[in-house]
This record gives structure tokens, sequence and C-alpha cells, in this order.
């Protein structure tokens, strides 16, 4: 099978790296992909948010399947697109609708869903820019601090706002019904702040079942401690030791299932992944949030962990049999640590030469932010890196790790090393 990768970052490569171990993929083409995506498959330079363009390809390729990565194309609508055109429309699409993308996509409404369909989740309320005075007013008077604020849009992981204090919040909403995060924060989601632990499940739908993938923790502060300003995600590590089978089990009863009949009942069209951010308050799960994609750096050791053909999850997936399958997961630890360019999340330098790569030993070295320029490999975004290793348990993992993350260098390198920290 002719297999198309939407996505450029660490989360692609580890799912090429994955997908080209497949009898069933005879080629695998990742759009854009990155140099990592490169060692198994050939990247195409093809911007996956352009409907039109993916669609050409396909038809162009006799691609059968597309597999799809990061979030944008699922809300720009690729999986409706693809299904409009009989030359495309019996492509299997890894990945939700459009209308099954509102739940990453809009927080507002995976908000609604939630509350409809029972799924615990924090207290909310939604404000308009068009009504800025009562949201302004509520959080003057009423709302109990610290407070949540949350753009309703896509922001690229910087939407969402914690406020200690009154003053701060009324400014921070001030800032987003003004446009700070543009068409986005036209609408606001207030929600109550919930304090514990955050864990992320992973689950796979082919639309009537779905098998739950391993479970993992990331780390998304830039600083050791858990400190500084949000990241995609510094590191990550599966499975995170304080999720037991009582939790998971109250995870899938009261809000795995009521997802999956929620998207039934509503008639949306989701053949994909459904990664469910979750916080532990007490011994009770909440969701955090609903991404419609698999996280990143969260793929970085969920599929080093996956035993199974990640083809054939697919097709069953395609064929709405994903039910007959079972998930076999390797009983080992897996963790990831990311090597980021000095100033991530705020500006950074690009272009460095990466090397040092021939020193590392016992990791897979996922590419993120790089770009190969004559044959020298060199940095180009914020996360350069993922270094995963696969141990008896966290510790022993995360020293392979951190000795491989010490030994490849480029100019300005940050990692975290206290990836674990807390377990
Ligand atoms: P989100 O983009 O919705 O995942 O939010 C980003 C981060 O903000 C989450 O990973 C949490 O650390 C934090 N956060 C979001 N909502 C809440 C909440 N209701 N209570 C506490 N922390 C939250
Ligand atoms: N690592 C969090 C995310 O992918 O959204």
């Amino acid at each position: 099978m002719k297999i198309l990768l939407l996505g450029g970052g660490g989360r692609e490569h580890a799912f090429a790296w994955k997908l080209s171990q497949s009898k069933h993929c005879t080629k695998l083409y990742i759009a854009p992909g990155n140099p990592g995506t490169a060692q198994h498959g050939e990247n195409v330079p093809i911007d996956p948010e352009n409907n039109a363009a993916v669609a050409d390809f396909v038809e162009q390729k006799g691609i059968e399947m597309v597999v799809v990565g990061p979030e944008a194309p699922l809300v720009n609508g690729v999986w409706n697109y693809l299904r409009r055109y009989r030359s495309t429309s019996h492509v299997a699409v890894i990945g939700p609708s459009m209308q099954g993308a509102k739940l990453e996509g809009s927080k507002a409404y995976a908000k609604k869903f939630m509350q409809d369909f029972k799924i615990p989740t924090a207290g909310y309320r939604e404000f308009f820019a068009t009504k800025s005075t009562l949201a302004l007013n509520f959080l003057r008077k009423k709302a109990t601090l610290p407070i949540v604020l949350k753009a309703d849009g896509l922001a690229a992981g910087k939407g969402v706002v914690i406020c200690q204090e009154r003053d701060e919040a009324v400014a921070e909403m001030a800032a987003m019904l003004d446009g700070k995060f543009g068409t986005s924060s036209r609408k606001v989601v207030v929600e109550e702040f919930l304090s514990g632990i955050e864990f992320s499940v992973f689950v796979l739908t082919d639309g009537d079942s779905y098998q739950i993938l391993p479970v993992a923790k990331d780390y998304k502060r830039i600083g050791e401690g858990d400190t500084g300003p949000n990241t995609g995600g510094m590191g990550a590590v599966s499975p995170p030791p304080f999720v037991d089978a009582t939790m998971m089990k109250k995870v899938e009863e009261r809000i795995i299932k009521p997802t999956i009949a929620g998207l039934k009942k509503r008639k949306i069209e989701y053949q994909g992944f459904i990664f469910i951010g979750l916080i532990k308050v007490g011994n009770e799960p909440f969701v955090i949030e609903y991404n419609v994609r698999m996280g990143d750096p969260e793929t970085e050791v969920v599929l080093p962990r996956l035993k199974n053909d990640l083809v054939e999850l697919f097709m069953a997936v395609r064929d709405r049999r994903l039910s007959e399958v079972k998930i076999e997961v390797d009983e080992r630890a897996a963790t990831t640590i990311i090597l980021a360019s000095g100033g991530y999340p705020g500006d950074y330098p690009k272009g460095k030469a990466i090397t040092g790569l021939d020193k590392t030993e016992g990791s897979i070295v996922f590419h993120a932010g790089t770009k190969a320029i004559d044959g020298q490999l060199v940095t180009s975004g914020g996360r350069v890196m993922a270094v995963t290793s696969l141990g008896k348990n966290f510790r022993e993992a995360l020293a392979v790790s951190n000795k491989n993350a010490k030994a490849i260098e480029f100019d300005g390198k940050y990692f975290r090393g206290d990836i674990g920290f807390d377990l």
C-alpha cells in the first residue's frame, strides 16, 4: 500500500519510522517531512494545509492511505476535501472530518460536547468579543481565582493563560477579545482551575469501537522543575507510574466510552486518534482538553512501545474492525528528551550545525526541527530533536536519553535534564 503522511516534526518522524516497518507499506511519502523522515520514505514539498495540492498528489501517485500528523490539516478539512471528489473518495484518511476536528479546533465546542455527554471537566463559561463588558464584569466581580482563560480557536499551544490575580485576568481577557490571538480569541472560554497531575491518554477509533494506546506524560514547561513558559513539550515518559488500572478504568468508563458514543450520536465521521489531556484531581480524572491527533513528543514514546504493525491497525480502522484487534505493548518504559534551540519558546536562531549523532548509542533520535543543507544537518526549529530510549523502568531509559542528549551538539542546545523528576 502507498501511504502519504502529512507533517514534518518529531511526531511525524516517529510515524514514518513505525509505518515503514510494516510489510503492508510498499511506498511512504511524507509532506513535507524532515531529514529524519527521509530515512524511512520520500519527502515531497507539499503544504499539508493545501487540500487541493494534497488531493492532486494522492490522485497522481495512487495513494491509498493518508495519515494526518498535525491538527491544522484536519481543522482545515482535508478529510472532507478528499471525500468530496470521486478520484480520491476511496482513500482512507487516518484523522477525523472537519466536524470531528472541532473537538480541538474550538475549546467552546469541546466544553459543550463534554457537558452534553456528562464527561467530567472543569466548569466553564464562554464570552464573546461583541459583549466584552459582560466578560470583564464577570472577571472583576464573580470569578474565583486562580482562573483559566482559553482562546476558543487554535493558537499554536499559546492560547491558554492561567491568571492568579483579578487585574491580570481582566487585562488578559481584554487583550484576547481585542484579537491577541486573531479570530481565535474573538470567543474566550473561562474555566475553573483544577489542581493535580496531568497525563495523556491516546485512543484510536474506527468510529464504532476503539483501542487504547500506551499512556504518557509530557513536560510542557521550558524550565527544570516545571517552571517558565509553556512549550509544545520538552520530554515525555510512558507509562507514567501514577496511572494505575483503577484510574484507567475510570477514564475508560467516564471519558472514553461517552466520547466515542457522543461522536456517533452527533453523526460525526471520526476515524483516527483522540488524544485526551487529563488531570488527576485527588483520585478522579478530568478532561483538560481534546486533541484530534497524536501528541508531540508523546508519539515519540508511545509508538516505540507499540508492538502492533501500525499499518494493520490503520487498515482495521479503515474497515471498521478495530474491535477485532489486540493492542500489544512493550512492557519496557520509554522516555524522550527534547533538544531545543536556545531561546525557545521565544525567538531562537536557526541554521546551527548539528554534530555528534554518530556518538549516540542505544537511543532512537527523532528529528523535529532539522534541515539538511549541502549534506550538513542544521537546526531549523525550536524543538530540534527527540532522543527516545527504552529501559526496564523510566529511570534506566532516562539515563540513556540523558547521555545521548549530551552527545549531540549544536550551538545554543538546551534540554531539560530533569524529565521524570516528579514521578
Ligand atoms: P490546553 O491547551 O487546554 O491543554 O491547556 C494548556 C495547559 O494549561 C494544560 O496542559 C494545563 O497545564 C493548563 N490548564 C488548562 N486548563 C486548565 C484547568 N482548567 N485547570 C488547570 N490547568 C489547566
Ligand atoms: N505535547 C502536547 C501536544 O502535542 O499537544
